[in-house]
């Protein structure tokens, strides 16, 4: 665990590395970014090689060895309900206009589906060939082992610079236990974990926060392994490489100023034009903050339950949920309170957190409605200018705390932390508007269409559904059978998988 002292230490040296570059910039041209994004993956873990291959991915090939761990991995399967995001909270349409997002989002499910739902969503496009759709590589990254695989064959770049359809007939296993363990290594065959982490990007971010996957105890090494994938990250430089955004820290704060450092925008929005961050899943971030990440309760202590199995052997619950669903093995190894209780705590911040996220959200979807009315009655870039930076800094702590999954558990305190700044962030753009607006003459309040539903808000954006959801169904029948049949022929899939 790092200690408050460490972590100030580690606060001084960022602060120290963005003093360079600051220096750096001031001979540069003013719109230059301070930090090169093609450069900033340049280290001692470049293109790092793993010892996996086409028969470590495998994960039914663990079947017969290590029949605990696989069948409760499998369970995983279980947790199959799709969760449509937008459709419970169609404000999201709003927030993410002009982003793909806003056409189709989904609360996580079992790992098991990971490699299915990256293929069925929206977002991911309808390619045809291995040079088409909408989205990179990078989008396979916390899908797969195939992904360490890859690596391992072709370098960072290689794998990094291509588009998401050049991996279909290579990306087949779900995360699975080459993910998380040397799978060929002693210990491993011994039945000791051997638990390691094959992806450059991450080893090489961890070892910004002081987190060294080498030099961690056991306790840091369980949590760093789901850091793999639950964490904030984004796609840096032309190779559009995954790179987690730690170099200042883990705070709302400090990855912000690392992605304005950087001028590094995820996509311009639709309507207000504000330069936007799209937050992915600061699982991990969070966690350290609050509570039990303070007191070294890792994601497995409470994922990934030692439990007794029928024979009496003790071994580690690979069904990775809700773990409340197993609470005599989680919460209650160490808390006496009932499972009553405990939930109902749970259950009360939930609600205390979404209630933030729904007020902040509110601004934002105003904000932006009123950025719009704005440009349309010819505000100047310049008038704008802190009006957007605003609206930009206001939904990304809406977002680092709602695509937080389980923040109101992890770190409720920080959610409603950051859920304030948010909104005074929105309070500042929403004054400024209103001095624009009443210089341009446009009537107040600004007029919101009706966003009661998913398709009444798609509709008032102008998302055409219809065709994202023809042109994926053709994709699902013509191009995926083709990977899978390909994926076979190399051994990546058992022959008879469905
Ligand atoms: C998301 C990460 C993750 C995945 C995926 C995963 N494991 Fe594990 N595994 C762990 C963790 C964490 C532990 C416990 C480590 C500890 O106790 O320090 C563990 C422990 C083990 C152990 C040691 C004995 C035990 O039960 O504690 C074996 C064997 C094992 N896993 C096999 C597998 C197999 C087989 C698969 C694939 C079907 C798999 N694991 C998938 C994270 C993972
Ligand atoms: C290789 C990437 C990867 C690793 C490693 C990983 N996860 Fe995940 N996790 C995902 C993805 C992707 C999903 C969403 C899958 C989907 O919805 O199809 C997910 C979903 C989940 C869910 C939701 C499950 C449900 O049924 O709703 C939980 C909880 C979770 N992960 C916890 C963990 C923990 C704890 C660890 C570490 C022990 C971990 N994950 C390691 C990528 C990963
Ligand atoms: C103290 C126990 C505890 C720890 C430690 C913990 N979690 Fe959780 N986590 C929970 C609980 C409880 C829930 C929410 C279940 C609910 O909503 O009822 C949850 C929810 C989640 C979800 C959302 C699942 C979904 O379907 O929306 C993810 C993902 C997740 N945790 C990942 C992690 C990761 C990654 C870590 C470590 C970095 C971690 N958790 C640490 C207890 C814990
Ligand atoms: C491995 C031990 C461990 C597990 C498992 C664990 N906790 Fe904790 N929990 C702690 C420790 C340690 C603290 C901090 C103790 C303190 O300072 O009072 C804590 C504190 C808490 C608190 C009070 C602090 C706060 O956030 O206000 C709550 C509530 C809580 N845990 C809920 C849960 C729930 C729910 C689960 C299961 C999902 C769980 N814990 C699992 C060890 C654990």
């Amino acid at each position: 665990m790092k200690t408050f002292k460490q972590a100030m230490l580690l606060l001084l040296a960022g602060t120290a590395t963005m003093g360079i570059s600051t220096a750096y910039a001031a001979e540069q041209p003013a719109t230059k970014p301070v930090i090169d994004q093609n450069q900033i993956n340049n280290d001692k873990f470049k293109d790092m090689k793993f010892d996996i291959d086409a028969k470590s991915v495998r994960n039914d090939l663990y079947a017969e060895k290590y029949p605990l761990q696989y069948q409760s991995w499998l369970s995983t399967k279980k947790s199959e309900k799709i969760g449509d995001a937008l459709a419970e909270d169609p404000r999201l349409v709003v927030l993410w206009g002009g982003y793909l997002f806003s056409v189709e989002y989904n609360h996580p499910r079992g790992h098991y589906y990971a490699i299915t739902d990256v293929r069925n969503i929206l977002r991911t496009g309808a390619p045809k060939d291995e040079t088409t759709g909408p989205q990179p590589a990078a989008c396979w990254t916390c899908k797969s082992p195939d992904v360490a695989r890859l690596i391992t064959e072709k370098g960072e770049d290689g794998y990094f610079g291509v588009k998401w359809a050049k991996w279909g007939n290579e990306i087949v296993n779900p995360i699975g236990c080459a993910d998380c363990h040397d799978t060929n290594s002693k210990e491993f065959a011994e039945g000791k974990p051997a638990l390691r982490i094959a992806r450059p990007h991450v080893l090489r971010a961890l070892d910004k926060v002081d987190w060294n996957f080498e030099r961690s105890d056991q306790t840091d090494k369980r949590a760093a392994v789901c850091a793999n994938c639950h964490v904030e990250y984004f796609f840096a430089g032309d190779k559009k490489t995954v790179t987690f955004p730690w170099q200042n820290g883990m705070s709302v704060e400090q990855m912000e100023k690392y992605y304005d450092d950087l001028q590094f925008k995820d996509w311009v929005h639709s309507l207000s034009k504000a330069p936007m961050l799209k937050a992915q899943h600061p699982d991990f971030e969070i966690w350290t903050m609050g509570m039990h990440g303070k007191n070294g309760v890792t994601c497995v202590d409470c994922h990934m339950a030692k439990t007794q199995a029928a024979d009496g052997r003790v071994f580690t619950d690979h069904n990775i949920g809700n773990p409340f669903d197993n609470f005599q093995n989680t919460c209650a190894n160490c808390h006496d309170q009932s499972k009553e209780k405990l939930q109902g705590i749970v259950n009360s911040r939930k609600e205390r957190v979404t209630q933030m996220l729904i007020k902040l959200e509110d601004q934002l979807v105003h904000a932006h409605f009123e950025a719009k009315a704005a440009w349309d009655a010819g505000a100047t870039e310049d008038e704008m200018k802190e009006v957007l930076q605003d609206i930009r800094h206001a939904q990304w702590r809406w977002d680092y705390t709602s695509a937080s999954h389980g923040a109101y558990v992890h770190a409720p305190e920080v959610a409603l932390n950051v859920l304030g700044s948010g909104l005074d962030k929105a309070a500042d753009a929403r004054r400024k508007l209103a001095v624009i607006l009443t210089k341009h003459n446009v009537a107040q309040p600004v007029a919101i269409p009706d966003i009661s539903t998913k398709e009444k808000a798609q509709a008032a954006i102008g998302i055409d559904m219809e065709k994202h959801k023809r042109e994926k169904e053709e994709f699902l029948k013509t191009v995926v059978p083709q990977w899978d049949k390909e994926a076979k022929e190399k051994g990546l899939l058992p022959a008879d998988a469905k």
